[in-house]
């Protein structure tokens, strides 16, 4: 009896040693920071490279539905020019996290932040400060002079001070840091230019490195936002922002006959259906961005979808309840 006693003690000594060692482990290595090369990439003032990073930025890109003040949202909805001063919250397993202000001012926005950093940030994914940045944005392929576009337009925006909170980690979140989270670059080899036109190529690259179509419409992990699902398929299920009894799923975009959403839908009709932005009240895709998405880019965004193979994908409904 007393030896049984004392193995029980050795144990319960030994896994309270591992769990003091693991925690002070999780502690020093949740704010590791990573390395990336800061691309070459200066702003300009040439006020139509100007005018395309403005369209990306309130178009087929949507800063403005993560970065925009929530209070803002029925501007945001109808896909207005509002200031990205940032505090949008996302509350996901890991941490509820808060965008950052991207205005100009220099103290509580990116003003004082080199193009270098900047650029870095979106296509390294590793933040001015070197921590590794969640997958909320698609942007790692965009084409040097989409990434120049985009950074151009940010410099001409007006200063607004607002000093963000910060984002807040949970323990799970806290382990991921230290373990998993690791900055996602580039997967292919970065373009010069990506010529704006109606070409499938061109409806690729919207879709998935600056629409980011793809992240919503593929199942992923919720806690590591690595995709788990085939392309397109849908089945992605996203905490509701505006209502946490409930959880949205994306639907299946490709063209599968019985499963897939776009299986009889013309040019036309697709064109049609994003002029009339956000349908249900719940949903978190950017359709007020989207409005101001041009007939070429939508046809390219067609076009590619109707070139990828379909998969059949039952996704269910939209909405269906949290618990
Ligand atoms: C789907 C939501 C979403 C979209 C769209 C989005 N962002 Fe972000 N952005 C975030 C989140 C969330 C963070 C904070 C990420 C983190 O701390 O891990 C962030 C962080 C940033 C940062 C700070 C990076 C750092 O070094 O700390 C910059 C700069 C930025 N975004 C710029 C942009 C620009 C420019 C666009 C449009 C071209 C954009 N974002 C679109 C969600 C978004
Ligand atoms: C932030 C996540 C998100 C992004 C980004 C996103 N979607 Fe969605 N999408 C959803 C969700 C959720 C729904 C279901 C709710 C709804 O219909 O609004 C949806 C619905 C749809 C529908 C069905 C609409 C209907 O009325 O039947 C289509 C088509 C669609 N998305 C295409 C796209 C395309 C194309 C892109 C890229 C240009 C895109 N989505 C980007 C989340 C997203």
């Amino acid at each position: 009896m007393i030896i049984i006693l004392k193995i029980f003690k050795w144990i319960g000594l030994f896994l309270l040693l591992f769990v003091v060692v693991l925690a002070a482990v999780v502690f020093v290595k949740k704010d590791r920071t990573f390395d990336a090369p800061y691309p070459q990439i200066h702003a300009v003032q040439d006020s139509l490279v100007i005018q395309r990073g403005k369209a990306l930025v309130y178009g087929a890109a949507h800063c403005a539905y993560c970065h925009a003040p929530v209070e803002m949202v029925d501007a945001i909805e109808q896909g207005e020019i509002v200031p990205l001063s940032g505090g949008h919250i996302f509350d996901i397993p890991p941490a509820k996290i808060i965008t950052p202000n991207i205005t100009s001012d220099k103290e509580t926005g990116i003003g004082s932040w080199p193009d270098s950093v900047l650029a870095r940030s979106l296509r390294h994914m590793v933040g001015y400060d070197g921590r590794a940045l969640l997958e909320f944005m698609p942007f790692q392929n965009l084409s040097d002079s989409d990434l120049t576009a985009i950074i151009s337009y940010l410099r001409t925006v007006d200063p607004v001070k607002n000093e963000v909170p910060r984002s807040e980690w949970k323990l799970l979140g806290n382990i991921l840091k230290a373990f998993v989270i690791t900055p996602v670059g580039p997967s292919e080899e970065i373009q010069v230019v990506v010529k704006p036109d109606s070409s499938i190529e061109y409806g690729k690259y919207l879709a998935q490195s600056v629409a980011n179509c793809r992240g919503c419409h593929t199942d992923r992990d919720m806690k590591t936002g690595k995709y788990v699902g085939p392309f397109y398929a849908g089945g992605f299920k996203m905490p509701c922002e505006t209502n946490p009894e409930l959880i949205l799923v994306s639907p299946n975009i490709t063209t599968d006959p019985t499963t897939g959403r776009l299986a009889n839908w013309t040019e036309q009709e697709f064109i049609q259906r994003f002029r009339k932005g956000k349908i249900i009240k719940e949903s978190m895709m950017p359709w007020g961005q989207f409005l101001n998405l041009s007939d070429l880019e939508l046809k390219a965004i067609y076009r590619y979808l109707q070139s990828i193979p379909p998969v059949t994908n039952n996704t269910g409904p939209v909405l269906i309840s949290a618990k």
